[in-house]
């Protein structure tokens, strides 16, 4: 009997083994970025510059920011394999660096806090698991919208425009203090970029504010808004369980590596500079404009509402910058010194993050495809991107504790917007 027994439950162990890697986060490899370093180099003129670029393309650096000019700096992402070399090289060619990451492993384990760790808090709270004190996972985000929708019906709305290309639901929350939802509207958007944490965070945030905070009830008064903290959650979730870098979609792509670059698929000058079609780079811009569901499903639903959304903004991180179109080269819209005017006032409402505001291609590098491009380019007047903090010192891995002063000091700023539009007619 007792032999039996330890038959039927060493079977049973060895079936649970078998089965277990059924889920993709058992079978897919978790990316180590143990001793990999963020490097800071400084180009002085266009001799250090082309020395730089002949480096990156050697050793296909992955660029954490681009360099805007002489005397701005380049972030590159450094594997250990390497770093010997390129010292010898940049000390050799004379160009100034700092190293401004020595572990990139110890920076993602620092980053953010267990959730479960944060306290009783949620043994008490069964309705739902969002803070601003971490990071949260799909599940947390999704849960919190589906918690809204249900406690406030007649402020919120959640609907779903579409699927992921793993399935998941593509949700936008509807905020609108009328049934008809029919004022001039501020479309917000997060996470096109999965590894750009804050930004799902300061969506969230802003959703939270508007619906759960009666002071900002004069934000609703005339204005409807649409916000979409999540475009990529397939990457989103990725980041979370395989490889906290990754920036792209998921989707197949036929070679070996997966997803394009969403904000290099949408429908406007798609295929231009600063864009690529290699599969495996960073800025690929994918099969044709609006290959991946999550553009098409966003291009769908603003197009539908195209007469009534008066602002469009997307959220990325890092660099802090209000960034205005065309993005895709260095020209400049004919409304543009309007859309500077409202820009600059934006910006004077931030007190703890100073950012710098200007056109697109000029303060960053020309980008085709981007979807404050398409937008402004089916007559949303107002079209940003919005890079949050920080400047670099942490980039993409920024600490779970800069949360809520990074949303603090953004939500004043979306007043100025809300007096532009709420006098349009829709
Ligand atoms: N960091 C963003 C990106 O590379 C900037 C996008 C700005 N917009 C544009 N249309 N290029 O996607
Ligand atoms: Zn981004």
């Amino acid at each position: 009997m007792t032999l039996l027994l330890a038959i039927a439950v060493f079977s049973c162990v060895f079936v649970v083994c078998q089965t277990a890697p059924q889920d993709q986060s058992w079978t897919e490899d978790v990316v180590s970025y143990s001793g990999f370093q963020l490097w800071s180099a400084t180009p002085r003129n266009k001799t250090e510059r082309e020395f730089l670029l002949k480096i990156r393309q050697d050793y296909e650096l992955e660029v954490w920011r681009e360099s805007r000019s002489d005397n701005s700096p380049v972030d590159l992402l450094i594997s250990p394999d390497f770093q010997t070399e390129l010292k010898l090289r940049l000390a050799d060619a004379q160009i100034p660096y700092e190293v401004k990451i020595a572990d990139m492993q110890t920076e993602i384990n620092n980053e953010n806090p267990n959730i479960t760790d944060s306290g009783t808090e949620f043994e008490n709270r069964f309705s739902h698991k969002m803070d601003w004190n971490s990071y949260h996972r799909v599940d947390d985000i999704y849960g919190y919208l589906n918690y809204l929708a249900d406690t406030y019906p007649r402020l919120v709305q959640l609907v779903s425009i579409g699927s992921s290309y793993e399935g998941r639901p593509l949700y936008v929350v509807r905020i609108s203090s009328s049934s008809s939802g029919t004022k001039p509207a501020i479309w917000i958007d997060g996470g096109i970029h999965a590894r750009e944490w804050i930004s799902p965070a300061v969506a969230t945030y802003i959703i939270q504010q508007l619906v759960e905070v009666a002071d900002n009830e004069r934000l609703l008064r005339n204005v409807d808004w649409y916000i979409m903290p999540v475009m990529n959650p397939d990457g989103y979730e990725y980041t979370h369980v395989n490889n906290r870098l990754w920036r792209k979609t998921r989707s197949m792509t036929g070679s070996r590596c997966r997803g394009a670059d969403p904000n290099r698929n949408f429908g406007y000058e798609w295929g231009g500079k600063g864009t690529s079609r290699d599969k495996c780079s960073e800025i690929y811009h994918g099969a044709n404009a609006f290959s991946e569901p999550e553009t098409r499903a966003v291009s769908n639903f603003i197009s539908g509402k195209a007469n009534q959304i008066k602002v469009y903004l997307t959220l990325h991180s890092y660099g802090q910058y209000l960034l205005i179109p065309w993005g895709y080269a260095v020209k400049f819209p004919a409304d543009y010194d309007e859309m500077l005017d409202l820009a600059k006032a934006a910006a004077s409402k931030f007190r703890r993050y100073k950012y710098t505001v200007g056109n697109s291609a000029d303060l960053l590098y020309p980008a085709a495809g981007g979807s404050d491009d398409w937008a402004k380019s089916i007559g949303i007047k107002y079209s940003y991107t919005v890079e949050l903090a920080d400047t670099g010192r942490h980039g993409f891995i920024l600490p779970a504790s800069f949360i809520q002063p990074v949303c603090e000091d953004f939500f004043p700023a979306l007043e100025v917007f809300v007096d532009k539009v709420a006098t349009v007619k829709v």
